[in-house]
C-alpha cells in the first residue's frame, strides 16, 4: 500500500485541472477539494448578504459568519458545495455575478489568510488532491507532487464554450476567449498568491493529451515518488 500523500494541482481557469484531481481522487481513493467552489461559495455569501465585495473591512467582518465544506451525492457519487447548511453546487457554478465578483473577493487577504487555513486543515492527515491557482506555492508548499496545469488559450476557450453551449448558454468564442485572457491577468498580477509555477512542479500542457491519457502519465508520477521512496 503505498503512503498517502498530498497533491498539489494548480493552473489557469478552463484547464482541466478539477477533471483531473476528481480522476485522480478516485483511482487513488483521495480526498478531493475544489479550491475555486471555496471562493465562489464565498462570494456567493456575499452577494446574497448585500455586503460590499468592494470593502475589505466590511468582507472581512463577514467571514465569521461563512461556513464552507462539501457533500457527496450518493447517486451520482459527484461532490458538492455546501455554504451555510445549503447545497450551492449549482448556483456557484452558473449564476453570472459569482462568475464576475469572485476575482475581486480571492484578491483580498483576509479572504486568502481564511480559506488557506481551512485548506490546510482538509490537508492534515494527507491523502488528498486538492486544486486551485496557490497551492503548490502557498496552501501546501511542501506537497510531495505538485503539477502545474496549461493548455493553450484557444483550446481552452474552446473547451470552455463546448461546455457553456451544453448548459445551454449561448456566447461566441471570442467572448470566452477575451473572458479567459481577462481572468488570467487577473490572476496571475494579484498582490497576494498570484498564480505561479512553484519551481519544483511539474508543467503539463494537456492541449494535445486525452484526458486518460494526461491521468495516466499522473498516475505514473505518483508511482515513480513511491518507488524512490522506498
Ligand atoms: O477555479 P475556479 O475558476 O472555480 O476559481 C474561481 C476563482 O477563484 C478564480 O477567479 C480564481 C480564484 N481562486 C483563487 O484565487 N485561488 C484558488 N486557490 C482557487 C481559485
Amino acid at each position: 500500500m503505498l503512503a498517502p500523500i498530498i497533491i498539489a494541482i494548480d493552473g489557469y481557469s478552463s484547464c482541466g485541472k478539477s477533471t483531473l484531481a476528481i480522476q485522480l481522487a478516485e483511482r487513488l481513493s483521495y480526498k478531493y477539494v475544489d479550491t475555486g467552489a471555496m471562493y465562489r461559495a464565498l462570494t456567493l455569501y456575499l452577494l446574497k448578504n448585500q455586503i460590499d465585495i468592494h470593502h475589505p473591512d466590511m468582507v472581512a467582518e463577514a467571514l465569521s459568519n461563512i461556513q464552507i465544506s462539501f457533500g457527496l451525492n450518493e447517486i451520482t457519487q459527484k461532490q458538492y458545495t455546501i455554504l451555510n447548511g445549503e447545497n450551492v453546487e449549482d448556483e456557484i457554478r452558473i449564476n453570472p455575478r459569482v462568475a464576475s465578483a469572485v476575482s475581486v473577493v480571492s484578491a483580498q487577504s483576509e479572504v486568502r489568510k481564511f480559506l488557506v487555513n481551512q485548506q490546510q486543515a482538509f490537508g492534515a492527515t494527507k491523502g488528498i488532491v486538492m486544486d486551485g491557482r496557490d497551492i503548490g506555492t502557498v496552501v501546501f508548499p511542501n506537497a510531495e507532487l505538485k503539477l502545474f496545469i496549461t493548455a493553450e488559450p484557444m483550446i481552452r476557450a474552446q473547451r470552455r464554450l463546448d461546455e457553456l453551449q451544453e448548459k445551454g448558454q449561448h456566447t461566441t468564442l471570442e467572448e470566452v476567449l477575451a473572458n479567459l485572457q481577462k481572468r488570467d491577468l487577473m490572476d496571475t498580477t494579484r498582490a497576494d498568491s498570484p498564480l505561479l509555477k512553484a519551481a519544483d512542479a511539474i508543467e503539463i500542457d494537456n492541449s494535445y493529451l486525452s484526458r486518460q491519457d494526461q491521468l495516466n502519465k499522473v498516475l505514473q508520477l505518483v508511482k515513480n515518488l513511491n518507488q524512490n521512496a522506498q
